[in-house]
């Protein structure tokens, strides 16, 4: 019998979690998706129930499995990032919620250590800045706020994962405790350079070492998934955070070539090759994925708040009942009349990190409508691209020949077509929108023969549509004048 030619791609992001077999052409075959709760237990926390993701991978997987009715030759994982999860070696169980990346709970202890002068030793380490996205405060608020958690960690009892170790572990029936390169380097505890666990950083967060999952390349036979599952065994060969999965899955495998993905934040990626970018203007530095044990690093711009906004517009304002209908009211009105919205609902992220900013709109006049603030929502997303963008090129990068979009909101024709305007580049989608799980499926599909090699992936890749930038200078300046002044207005007062 023909070897199978196609992968399982798991996609668990931060609102939903999706599972696509994609044929070895890239194309989609079939998928499932399911939506989960998400918990506000206090003020700018945010957390999710572990068994929600699982029993929705699980779902999901075996609907996807079933509509294609072929077997697969492997599953890729990807994974919102920076989540925690810690749970109990001995049963599997979760001994707190995920603590989810958006969470601010441990802004005080970052600007404590700000304060300590830690930042320093953890940009030239990790990549990274003090900010409560990243993992590392996270988990330690688990040890110190669970009874008895610090001790049990000391003594091996427990492990820790971001959300892609903890699938691992379950789609293994609790057999492989692991992560890859590119989760690694989100939870301020790895070097990116050494490419391996810090013990300066693992002492600086209290960490213990016994927490911490294996890292391997995001090409690597991780495990197979317990027969229980699926029927029978699947290699897991993939795994990458959802970002880097994305830049994978868009093949910006060159150096200058630039993603951005458009999901419930954006997160703007550019491929530096071998060299791990050091950001002057509070860009992340980070490893984009390490094949062969070789490291490729991009330059990231993190915004935390893109699709939220426009998910905000439907379930807090209740002004739109699906986000699609965002393109039409944006359309419908010749300009945004002054109104700008900062979407600062959790603070702000690259590259202000500014994690007691809060949202607003301004103005507003009588005569502004529903069509204006959602219209303002969109501009945002894009105004905040192009604050990337800035930082990217005060930092010295070229401007790239292209910015390749994806995620949900790169569906909405008036949005690429602004964002183009404002950062003066040719904007391209993709035909297949899903780049994210791609990606997974790439990574998982070079260590099963499915693609030859990162060459191969090229081919895979179809332009869907290209805009081009049309607005004039004095037009696009005046625009981020007001965008520039309202994030002003939203930028916390220092204490
Ligand atoms: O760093 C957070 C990021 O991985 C979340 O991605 O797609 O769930 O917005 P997404």
């Amino acid at each position: 019998m023909a070897e199978p030619r196609h992968v399982l791609a798991i996609d668990q992001g931060t609102t939903s979690t999706r599972s696509i077999v994609f044929d070895a052409a890239g194309r989609e075959v079939a998928s499932a998706r399911r939506e989960f709760p998400q918990h506000y237990p206090d003020h700018g926390w945010v957390e999710h129930d572990p068994e929600d993701i699982w029993r929705d991978t699980l779902a999901t997987a075996r609907e996807a499995l079933e509509k294609a009715a072929l077997p697969v030759a492997a599953i890729g994982i990807t994974n919102q990032r920076e989540t925690v999860v810690v749970w109990d070696r001995a049963n599997g169980q979760p001994i707190h919620r995920a603590i989810v990346w958006q969470d601010r709970r441990t802004a005080a202890e970052c600007a404590r250590l700000r304060q300590d002068g830690a930042e320093p030793l953890v940009q030239a380490r990790t990549g990274l800045l003090l900010d409560p996205y990243f993992s590392a405060t996270k988990l330690a608020w688990i040890l110190d706020n669970v009874a008895g958690a610090r001790a049990r960690a000391e003594r091996g009892e427990l492990a820790f994962g971001t959300i892609d170790s903890f699938l691992l572990w379950r789609l293994t029936g609790g057999k492989v405790h692991a992560t890859d390169a590119t989760n690694a380097s989100r939870t301020l505890l790895f070097d990116i350079h050494r490419q391996c666990w810090d013990e300066e950083l693992l002492a600086l967060f209290r960490i213990p070492a016994a927490l911490l999952p294996v890292v391997h390349d995001n090409s690597h036979l991780f495990g197979e998934t317990d027969p229980a599952h699926f029927g029978t065994a699947i290699p897991i060969a993939g795994m990458a955070g959802d970002q880097q999965a994305a830049l994978f899955g868009q093949v910006c495998c060159e150096p200058g070539m630039v993603k951005a993905t458009y999901g419930t934040g954006c997160f703007a990626l550019m491929n530096t090759g071998s060299t791990p970018p050091r950001s002057q203007h509070r860009l992340l530095a980070t490893t984009a994925y390490r094949l062969d044990g070789k490291a490729t690093y991009a330059a990231e711009g993190a915004i935390f708040v893109a699709g939220a906004a426009i998910k905000w517009l439907r379930d807090g304002l209740g002004l739109i009942t699906h986000a699609s209908q965002t393109d039409d009211m944006a359309t419908r009105i010749p300009d945004s009349h002054g109104v700008y919205m900062v979407p600062g609902f959790v603070g702000l992220g690259a590259p202000h990190w500014d994690p007691k900013a809060r949202g607003l709109i301004c103005g507003l006049t009588l005569d502004a409508t529903a069509a204006h603030i959602a219209r303002a929502a969109l501009e945002s997303v894009a105004y905040q691209t192009w604050d990337l963008a800035e930082a990217m090129r005060k930092d010295g990068a070229g401007k790239p020949q292209a910015l390749r979009v994806d995620g949900g909101m790169a569906a909405n024709d008036w949005f690429c077509q602004f964002l183009a305007d404002m950062l003066e580049v040719p904007v391209e989608r993709p035909s297949v929108l899903e780049t994210t799980a791609l990606g997974a499926a790439f990574l998982a599909g070079l260590q099963t023969g499915v693609w030859p090699g990162i060459a191969a992936l090229a081919g895979n890749w179809s332009l869907g549509r290209r805009f081009l930038p049309r607005m004039d200078a004095s037009q696009r300046q005046r625009m981020i004048a007001g965008w520039q002044d309202a994030l002003r207005r939203a930028l916390s007062q220092p204490d």
